[in-house]
């Protein structure tokens, strides 16, 4: 989600007319798009802020002026904690008011050295005020929901994206159709519980996110779609019906299991049980036997034992997960569990991630090893990291490169997978 607003606040300026720059000390506006779902993640704000002061120092010195800006979810939990430890920031805005920017930058052009904070959770749609006229290549992300409901005792989300709320389905459609008439030919829906979307069609019926892929899938032109995240409870039958009925549909779902012990789950305040989402990987099987999964872990949730945590370890070879992300759980204030009891050693949740990870990336490479000899169609999305190669995407949502001439970015090529490793494979074009 962060990538999709980060290029969203591009297109503003360059509406603006700005323009890009890939040497920083040339640049006369830095915003920085922050996260705030673990602590590292925050943290590592306030020392790149640090580094940038000193170029804006650099430039005062040479006549040149530098307008800082921070966006983002770092923003909506402690706008007071930047104005404090970076006084030298010119403007900061939550996720859900950066459309704003343009204002912003007016208001410190007339009055030099302003900060401005605005962290209001406004009734108005961002969506709403986003520019219309962008195009991101082969592959795009398009926000359908925004905010969550569920509050996880763990995570911070609800309290800085705000509830949920999903866009009308009609504007969906079109900002799906002018990216599939500037060359996408992959749509990604976002949303932090995108399968949740309840978005109003013309009539003003709400309608579900099986609807919408049905409708997006209509398209022409339109190749391939995806989704992400899902809430394993959310899942229905009509969507689980999308994954058998719809080629479009990628055969890769990622859906958050966090961990494999009720017990936890109970006090996670998740709304299922291991159980029940076997049962739903089970039928999301049953409907497309090809589906590959992936999931995101925490490890050391307070109250954590070994047991708990062998229980995820369990589940892990019971799904048989050909991607995941694993995490250790970070106290998020304001949060539920940051004061519960029993939070479990640093040195623990260590251990404990090191064995996880060990046992996701054996069966990663497993997964990866076995499409070896394979060929799939491989939307390429960017230059490689070597001259004359291509890096893009399998149906799976494995990185792969290959040595390709650059008239097929932004294409879906069949590819002959010839190498693999934990992250990426290599491959030969047919
Ligand atoms: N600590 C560790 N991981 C977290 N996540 C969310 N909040 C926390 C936290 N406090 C993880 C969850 C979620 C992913 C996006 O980040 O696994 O699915
Ligand atoms: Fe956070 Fe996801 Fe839980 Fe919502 S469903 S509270 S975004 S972890």
């Amino acid at each position: 989600m962060n990538v999709y607003d980060s290029q969203r606040i591009a297109n503003i300026l360059q509406n603006m007319g700005h323009i890009p720059t890939s040497n920083i000390n040339d640049a006369d506006l830095v915003i920085f798009n922050t996260c705030h779902i673990r602590e590292k993640a925050a943290e590592k704000l306030f020392s790149d802020l640090g580094r940038i002061n000193l170029i804006k120092e650099e430039r005062k010195e040479q006549g040149k002026e530098t307008i800082i800006g921070v966006v983002g979810c770092v923003v909506q939990a402690e706008d007071q904690q930047i104005a404090k430890r970076a006084p030298y920031v010119n403007f900061a805005t939550g996720p859900l008011t950066y459309y704003r920017i343009p204002e912003i930058l007016q208001k410190i052009a007339n009055q030099k050295d302003m900060c401005i904070i605005d962290t209001e959770f406004t009734a108005e749609s961002k969506f709403d005020h986003l520019p219309q006229n962008h195009s991101e290549g082969g592959c795009s992300y398009l926000a359908i929901q925004e905010g969550c409901n569920n509050f996880c005792t763990y995570c911070i989300v609800p309290y800085t994206r705000g509830v949920e709320t999903s866009r009308p389905v009609e504007d969906v459609i079109k900002e799906a159709k002018q990216l599939v008439a500037t060359g996408t030919l992959e749509i990604n829906l976002l949303g932090q519980n995108v399968n949740s979307y309840h978005g109003e069609d013309a009539n003003g019926k709400e309608r579900n996110l099986a609807y919408l892929l049905r409708r997006l899938a209509e398209i022409d032109g339109l190749e391939r779609l995806r989704y992400t995240t899902s809430y394993p409870a959310d899942v229905n039958d009509d969507l689980i019906a999308c994954h058998r009925d719809l080629k479009k549909l990628m055969p890769y779902l990622h859906l958050p299991l966090q961990s494999g012990s009720d017990k936890i789950l109970k006090a996670m305040n998740r709304r299922h049980t291991s159980g029940q989402y076997l049962e739903i990987i089970d039928k999301l099987r049953h409907a497309n036997p090809d589906l590959g999964f992936s999931s995101d872990f925490i490890v050391g949730f307070p109250g954590e034992t070994d047991e708990d945590f062998q229980a995820t370890m369990d589940m892990v070879d019971k799904v048989g997960y050909i991607q995941a992300f694993s995490f250790k759980y970070s106290r998020r204030a304001g949060t539920p569990a940051a004061v519960y009891p029993n939070q479990v050693p640093e040195k623990i949740k260590s251990e404990r991630l090191i064995a996880l990870q060990d046992k996701l990336f054996a069966l990663q490479l497993n997964f990866n090893k076995g499409c070896i000899g394979k060929t799939m169609p491989v939307l390429f999305e960017s230059k490689g990291k070597k001259k004359g190669q291509l890096f893009g995407r399998t149906p799976y949502m494995q990185n792969l490169h290959a040595e390709i001439s650059e008239q097929y970015l932004n294409k879906i090529v069949s590819v002959k997978v010839t190498d693999a490793n934990t992250n990426s494979l290599s491959g030969e074009v047919i």
